[in-house]
């Protein structure tokens, strides 16, 4: 069947922008995919069943042979295949209506995703909205849901196991997160060797993604001990073993860890949620085109900082979940202000570590741009569902302050 793709587009655009996720009276916790890991992770594909396979992923991974990983597996398995990879990063609503044309088309019976969080986000996305437009068009019994099996290759963004997905909307210059349960894969499959080629600065920006995910979980107020143990793992993993997987990309131990690490935190986050520092990333990234992993780590020490209430034009803050993380992280303090201060520095000093500006200054945004953007990318941050989800309340004036010093690289650690 051809869709018109103005219409899918609009529909997708429309849709996005409205709350997807059900409310739920009782409380949950969601370890849904099957997860096979290590190094021979991937010949779970030749147990595949032998329905028509898509994969979707990154022009990166056609060229780099990684796509030819799958599908000779898939070949060896007799499994009839198509491969959709124009996936780009940060993946368009047009890139969405794209794939799910060819989904329509070729009416698969598994979809694998490889690539980073904008190749799993891209075919989520696409997965959602077919069976969306699918129930609009036939009785629900006859609508089939593919196998959906994601193999990321950043660690990252824990795409692999959550229910998130996010999307750009180029014309408004937004990011949209999405969050529906049917999303989230039915298989992830997280063989290390994937992540080997990733370049150090990817490891850094992703690594961090990493850590945001785990500390906004951790403080989130739709934690509980299930999330918070999995944040907590995460948070330690990336602390202990992120500096030596960026000195040295080829260490395969590391790189396991940082695999788990992303898969760790994905699971805590997507039955938590977020913060505002996702939110901050989220309209910063979109509008001035940083990498998602940089715009958090950037962001990240003066979210800490707010949250906690401490700092100049500070109110009071939620300390506790902050320094209860830092205890169990191994820190040690005379008070819950010091340990909050230790998780700012930490943050910190990871990015300089790591080469990360530590302000939107030196990440090259122009200021008579920003300063002039200042209102309307503090409307998308107030709008974003991960600014709704962060344990403090924010209003304007408190962004405004906050975004200030972020471009400006003050961070205020050590005022009352
Ligand atoms: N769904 C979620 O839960 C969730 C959470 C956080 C972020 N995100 C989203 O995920 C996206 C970011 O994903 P990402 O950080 O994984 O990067 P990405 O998928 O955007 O990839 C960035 C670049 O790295 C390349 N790349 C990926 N793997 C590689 C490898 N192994 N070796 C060499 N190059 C490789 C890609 O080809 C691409 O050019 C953003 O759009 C962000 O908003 C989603
Ligand atoms: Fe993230």
């Amino acid at each position: 069947m051809e869709l018109n793709r103005k219409f899918i587009e609009d529909m997708i655009r429309e849709q996005s922008n409205m709350p997807l996720e059900e409310n739920d009276a009782i409380r949950r916790f969601d370890a849904c995919p099957k997860i096979f890991f290590g190094a021979d992770a991937l010949d779970y594909l030749l147990g595949l069943p032998k329905d028509k396979t898509i994969v979707i992923t990154d022009p990166y991974m056609v060229k780099s042979g990684t796509v030819a990983e799958i599908t000779s597996r898939l070949a060896q398995n007799r499994i009839e295949h198509v491969v959709f990879s124009e996936v780009e990063p940060d993946p368009s609503i047009e890139t969405v209506a794209a794939g799910l044309q060819v989904i329509f088309r070729e009416k698969p019976g598994t979809v694998i995703a490889l690539g980073g969080g904008s190749a799993i986000d891209a075919t989520k996305a696409m997965l959602y909205f077919c069976i969306r437009l699918k129930s609009g068009l036939m009785e629900k019994q006859y609508v089939r849901r593919p196998m959906f099996v994601a193999i990321p290759t950043t660690s990252g963004t824990g795409s692999e196991v959550t229910s998130y997905a996010v999307i750009s909307d180029r014309r408004q210059g937004v990011k949209i997160p999405l969050r529906h349960r049917s999303m989230i894969p039915a298989v992830a499959i997280l063989d290390p060797h994937f992540t080997r080629t990733l370049p150090a600065d990817m490891v850094a920006y992703t690594g961090m993604d990493v850590l945001t995910h785990a500390i906004e979980a951790y403080v989130s107020p739709g934690g509980n001990d299930f999330t918070g143990m999995f944040a907590v793992e995460a948070a330690g993993i990336t602390l202990r073993c992120l500096p030596a997987l960026h000195r040295n990309a080829g260490d395969s131990d590391m790189r396991e860890k940082m695999y788990s690490a992303s898969t760790m935190a994905g699971l805590a986050f997507t039955n938590s949620g977020l913060g505002l520092c996702h939110g901050i990333a989220h309209t910063l990234g979109a509008q001035y085109h940083i990498p998602h992993g940089k715009a958090n780590a950037v962001a990240l020490p003066y979210v800490i900082l707010f949250n906690a209430g401490l700092g100049p034009h500070r109110r009071s803050g939620v300390r506790a979940r902050y320094a209860q993380m830092a205890r169990k992280l191994g820190m040690r303090a005379a008070d819950d202000t010091e340990l909050c201060r230790m998780m700012v520095l930490t943050a910190r000093i990871l990015c300089e570590q790591f080469g990360i500006p530590t302000s939107l200054a030196d990440c090259g945004v122009p200021e008579a741009a920003f300063y002039g953007d200042m209102a309307q990318n503090i409307d998308k941050i107030l709008e974003d569902a991960c600014t709704k989800a962060n344990p403090l309340e924010v209003n304007r004036e408190d962004l405004r302050a906050l975004l200030d010093d972020i471009y400006r690289g003050v961070l205020t650690v050590f005022k009352k």
